[in-house]
Formats: structure tokens, C-alpha cells, sequence
């Protein structure tokens, strides 16, 4: 996989505690990667950080704030790492609405950190600045946003990714156009779904927490549409992006949408639904519509992650979530060593991937 790229490579892990960071670091060293993560603790109990132990499993996991800068420059300067995934940040749009100055704080200033840091450590070669769908201003159009479309945000989580947009465009012509300075790329994915993520108000984990408390799923907004993906999709996105930034720097220095395919455009009363289905037990109400504002659709235009860098998605959305409710089943009936069967998640899922086996354009 990734051509043997990330065998004994240093990486610098951001968001190593979180959900997609847990991932992340798993799969990098289940190919031959040097683990160094660097995040606050994990804020959710259970965690998969906690429960699989991640901690143990990297080389070395430290706790830290991105906004201590003294820290930051010095941890990066002692391992000297060849790339960094920087995927730190306030994800959550509905505490962004509680939480607006933590939020920009720690996505735009906390981003900036990180990038300077790596910036001054020339060990660095490539850095993967992951943001997110939510980056493009949301006009409620029928197709996929692309690439050079206008950064926006109606809340302040999407607006503040919007920002680290824009920041890694200056960052990029103000301090990384000379041969030698790191290539640094941006990653954009939406709503990702798998197991081990107990973050509040996302619907699967609302909805895997109701199963397991005995009550009723309530969903805000059953007509919503939203395109769903696993969280291994993403991943192996900028895992990808990495390896081309390694090969050949400054050429895939630039954003890219990591989506799934148009047919993964599900509404949350439908993946509720799915949810109980795949996990035989489950009832979905409607509850009172949320005051906050809902986005409408917001979907990706795929074509350039396709046509550069040779990536496609490979699980439909029926099966992120089947997979995604397997693992929960088990990591709830306690009945498999939840650390293996993620590793065989990692392990199957690149079996499926068939774009490793197609060429991008030269
Ligand atoms: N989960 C999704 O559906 C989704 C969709 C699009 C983009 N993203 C992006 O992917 C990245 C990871 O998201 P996630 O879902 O794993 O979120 P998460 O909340 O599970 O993890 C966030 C991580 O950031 C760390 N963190 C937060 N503030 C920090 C600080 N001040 N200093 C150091 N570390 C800090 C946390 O400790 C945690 O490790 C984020 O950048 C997010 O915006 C996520």
C-alpha cells in the first residue's frame, strides 16, 4: 500500500486522541510507520483511544495543546519528523454556536501553530492540513463543490475551516514556494461514519448510544440529506496525498476533496433505519426540529482527487455503515479483541480498494 512510502518514516500525528486520528494511527503503523501524537486527552468516555489502548500502540503519544507553541515547536523538534497530518481542531458544529472563540482559537491559530512549527523544522517534507466539506460557502446547489469554488461557513466550525483554507493558500505562497520548504497540502471530506466514535450530537453515535441505553433513537431532522462515508475513505485520502507530497512535493501541493460517490447521499431517517436494521434492535422517533441552522445538501466533486492523485472511493454508504454497526456490536458485546478486529477492518478494507492498482495522470 501507498508503495511502501510510510515503512519506518517519522510521522507527526495531530488529533491522535480523536476519532479519525485513532484511525489514522492505527493504520500508519500497521504500515511500518513511526507514530508521534500529539492532541489534548481524549474528551469522550469511551474513547478509542482508551479502549484500544493507541497510546501503547505508537511510538510515543504526548498530551499537549497545539495553542502551547513553546511545547509544539520543541516536541516536533526533537523527533524531527518527514511529514506531518495535522487533524487537531473543534470539529463540532453545534459547540461552535456554545464555544465560538475555543473553536477559532484552536482550527485557525491552533492550525497556524502547527504549520510554523513544521515549517521551521526541515526534517519535514510534507504536511496534510486536513479541513473539511464544510470549508466551501454552502449555496444549496445540486452537484459537488469543486476545488477553486469560495470558501465560506454559515456557523462558526465551518467558517473557521473555511479560514484554515485560506491561510494554508497564504501560508503556501507567503513561506513555501523555495525548493527545500515542506509540501503542504489541504484535505477536504465530509460526514464520516465508523466505529469507535462517541462524540456528541452525530447520528450514528446518537443512535448507537440510545440502542445500548434501551431508548428510542430520536432524529432532529429526518429529511435531511447528507452524503455518508467511512472514515477509512478519507483516511486513505490523505494517506495517499502524503505518499505524493513524499514523491514529489510541491506538484500535490494544493486542496483536495476526498467525497464519497453521489449515491451515498442517504436522509438521516434512512440511516437511522439502517442502524437499528444492522443491528437488530432499535427504534427511530421524531423529536422537536433543533433551533439551529441545518445546511442544506453539501456534496463534493470528486474529479480532481480521481484524475491527480488516482483515488476513488470504494465502500458504498450501505456498507460504511454495515461496517460501522459491526463494530459496535462487537465492541459493545464484548465478545472479539476490538483491537484485532479494527486491524482487520484496516486490513480488509485495502484489500477492497481498487484504485491502487489504476494510474493518475503524470
Ligand atoms: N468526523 C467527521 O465527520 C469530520 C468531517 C470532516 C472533517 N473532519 C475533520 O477531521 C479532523 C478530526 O476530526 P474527528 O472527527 O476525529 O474529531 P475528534 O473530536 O474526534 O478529534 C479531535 C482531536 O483534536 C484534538 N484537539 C482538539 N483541540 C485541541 C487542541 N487545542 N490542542 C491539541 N489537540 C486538540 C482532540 O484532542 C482530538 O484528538 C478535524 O480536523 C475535523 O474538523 C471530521
Amino acid at each position: 500500500m501507498f508503495n511502501n512510502i510510510y515503512e519506518g518514516k517519522k510521522v507527526f500525528l495531530t488529533g491522535h486522541t480523536g476519532f479519525k486520528g485513532s484511525w489514522l494511527a492505527l493504520w500508519l503503523t500497521s504500515l511500518g510507520a513511526k507514530v508521534y501524537g500529539y492532541s489534548l486527552a481524549p474528551n469522550t468516555e469511551p474513547s478509542m483511544f482508551n479502549e484500544l489502548k493507541i497510546g501503547e500502540k505508537i511510538t510515543k503519544s504526548v498530551f499537549g495543546d497545539i495553542l502551547d507553541e513553546e511545547k509544539l515547536n520543541k516536541i516536533i523538534n526533537d523527533i524531527q519528523p518527514d511529514i506531518v497530518f495535522h487533524l487537531a481542531a473543534q470539529p463540532l458544529v453545534r459547540l461552535s454556536y456554545a464555544e465560538p472563540v475555543m473553536t477559532y482559537k484552536t482550527n485557525v491559530i491552533g492550525s497556524l501553530n502547527v504549520l510554523e512549527a513544521a515549517r521551521h523544522c526541515t526534517s519535514v517534507k510534507a504536511f496534510v492540513n486536513v479541513t473539511t466539506d464544510k470549508c466551501y460557502e454552502n449555496k444549496e446547489i445540486n452537484r459537488g463543490y469543486r476545488e477553486d469554488e469560495p470558501m465560506g461557513g454559515y456557523d462558526m466550525y465551518s467558517s473557521s475551516k473555511g479560514c484554515v483554507e485560506i491561510l494554508s493558500s497564504s501560508f503556501r505562497r507567503s513561506f513555501l514556494q523555495e525548493d527545500g520548504t515542506m509540501a503542504m497540502a489541504t484535505a477536504r471530506a465530509g460526514n464520516v461514519i465508523g466505529g469507535g466514535d462517541w462524540a456528541l450530537d452525530r447520528l450514528i453515535p446518537d443512535c448507537v448510544r440510545s440502542i445500548n441505553q434501551g431508548i428510542d433513537i430520536e432524529i432532529r431532522n429526518p429529511i435531511a440529506v447528507r452524503p455518508w462515508q467511512h472514515v477509512l475513505e478519507p483516511l486513505s485520502g490523505y494517506l495517499l496525498l502524503g505518499q505524493k507530497l513524499l514523491e514529489e512535493g510541491k506538484k500535490y501541493a494544493d486542496g483536495f476533496n476526498f467525497g464519497p460517490n453521489e449515491d451515498s447521499v442517504l436522509t438521516v431517517a434512512e440511516v437511522s433505519q439502517m442502524v437499528c436494521d444492522f443491528y437488530g434492535k432499535g427504534k427511530v422517533i421524531v423529536g422537536e426540529k433543533s433551533p439551529l441552522h441545518e445546511a442544506g445538501l453539501l456534496m463534493l466533486n470528486i474529479e480532481k482527487a480521481e484524475r491527480v492523485l488516482g483515488w476513488t472511493p470504494t465502500l458504498t454508504a450501505r456498507q460504511a455503515i454495515q461496517n460501522t454497526i459491526e463494530w459496535y456490536k462487537h465492541f459493545y458485546s464484548n465478545d472479539v479483541d476490538i483491537y484485532e478486529f479494527t486491524m482487520n477492518q484496516i486490513k480488509s478494507y485495502e484489500e477492497d480498494i481498487t484504485w491502487n492498482k489504476s494510474y493518475a495522470i503524470k
